[in-house]
């Protein structure tokens, strides 16, 4: 049978089938006890992942239906980490010292818990938070945040446009890379955004994934991975330009991108990452199929490793119960025969399991009472956070890193 041809979301051009995962099932979809204990069939889905060879876009090709990913029982809570609440705080400081209060407004699409518009509403500017999964939403709007509940989509850009005018300022964090239809975010970015505004995104970046061999930065919720070359190629068909970037090291590197109607200027900064994209061959397959190899080699290291130890005897936990752990889980076959727990500080989170693999998510509280042999840093991208939080309470553990390559380090 011939192999079904899949096309590139961003730029219609076929794309390269580069990993196929098998059965996976929804990263954020914990399972609770009952659940558990019933051995409820789980849904899963094919996760295939190509890449453009025009455009750069990574991408799943079969993604999920959305509403079985973004609802009411949505796990990722942002304001769990302090770094990223002071992250967002940054850029939302030096947005408002740009904006004029009574005039201008921000629209935020994918706005989770209000971890960002949080600044704006306490200083009493005009915002608006869009999230398609409810309980995330519920939690902004308990902190005097105005959310709704939506998906982000052509049709809701008329519908706010209607109620809230136009924006001089869009942002989109952590959040256009779980967006499959990426051509409609950007009809309704186009119709929202003023002629004078300013269009912010940011995710993780490809390049950084590439070159710390994060596989699992990719899950249904995660389905793109973007570039500078694949978001201009999106967002020119819509005359909004790219014009600035800026790098950071948040969830294992991210790249921020400043966006324009007007026809400004790329900066230098900007020059040097489209050029440095060119130069890393982010249009060759090759460079696809090492990371791919380099993706492989990780996850059998960390498999050969907490087999081994756990062969020894040693107890084995994981910290931080995060999405893209559940990636990494099911592709190398580590289940709660292997991994005692996972400890997690997310209230939604604790007392759940994980997807497709059924480890037991606890308290995070409860761990430096635990104190296990080895604990796998599944929140590597949190690192300096949670190593020193746990130090100063004495925990006792080797801490496990998988990312770039294995690494031990003593909590103490
Ligand atoms: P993320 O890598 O997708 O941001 O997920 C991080 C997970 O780790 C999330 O479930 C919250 C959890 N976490 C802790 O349990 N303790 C911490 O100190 C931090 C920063 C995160
Ligand atoms: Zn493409």
């Amino acid at each position: 049978m011939a192999k079904k041809k899949y096309l590139c979301r961003v730029c219609n051009s076929e794309l390269e089938n580069i990993f196929d995962f098998g059965n996976m099932p929804i990263a954020n979809n914990l399972i609770s006890l009952k659940e558990q204990e019933n051995n409820k069939d789980e849904y899963k889905y094919d996760m295939k992942i190509g890449v453009c060879l025009n455009c750069s876009s990574l991408q799943i090709v079969n993604v999920p239906k959305k509403e079985l990913m973004f609802n009411n029982k949505y796990a990722y809570f942002a304001s769990q980490s302090q770094h990223m609440k002071i992250h967002f705080g940054k850029l939302a400081k030096d947005l408002m010292s740009k904006m004029k209060k009574e005039e201008d407004y921000i629209l935020e699409i994918g706005s989770n818990d209000g971890i960002f518009l949080k600044s704006f509403s306490e200083n009493g500017f005009k915002h608006l938070g869009v999230d398609a999964s409810e309980n995330v939403v519920q939690a902004a709007q308990a902190n005097g945040i105005k959310s709704i509940c939506r998906f982000f989509d052509d049709k809701t850009a008329d519908e706010l446009l209607k109620s809230h005018g136009k924006a001089k300022i869009i942002v989109i964090t952590n959040t256009m890379h779980h967006i499959e239809n990426c051509q409609s975010v950007a009809k309704g970015v186009e119709k929202i955004l003023r002629d004078d505004g300013t269009l912010i995104i940011e995710d993780p970046y490809l390049l950084d994934m590439y070159k710390i061999g994060s596989i699992e930065q990719v899950y249904a919720e995660h389905n793109f991975i973007w570039s500078l070359h694949s978001y201009k190629t999106l967002f020119e068909k819509f005359s909004i330009n790219l014009y600035d970037v800026e790098h950071f090291e948040t969830h294992g590197g991210s790249m921020r991108y400043f966006f324009s109607k007007q026809n400004i200027d790329p900066t230098n900064k900007m020059k040097k990452y489209i050029d440095l994209e060119i130069n890393k061959k982010i249009f060759d397959i090759n460079t696809f199929l090492n990371f791919r190899d380099n993706c492989n080699k990780i996850c059998t290291e960390l498999f050969e490793f907490i087999l081994n130890k756990k062969n020894e005897g040693k107890s084995i936990a994981g910290y931080g119960a995060t999405a893209k752990s559940a990636t990494t889980l099911n592709f190398s076959k580590i289940n709660n025969k292997m991994v005692d727990c996972i400890y997690d500080s997310t209230p939604f989170k604790i007392g759940k399991y994980t997807p497709g693999t059924h480890i037991e998510i606890r308290d995070a509280n409860l761990f430096s009472n635990d104190n296990p042999d080895f604990t796998i840093l599944f929140a590597w991208n949190h690192r300096s956070e949670i190593m020193k939080k746990e130090k100063e309470k004495n925990s006792k553990t080797t801490w496990v890193e998988y990312i770039p390559k294995l690494k031990l380090t003593d909590a103490n």
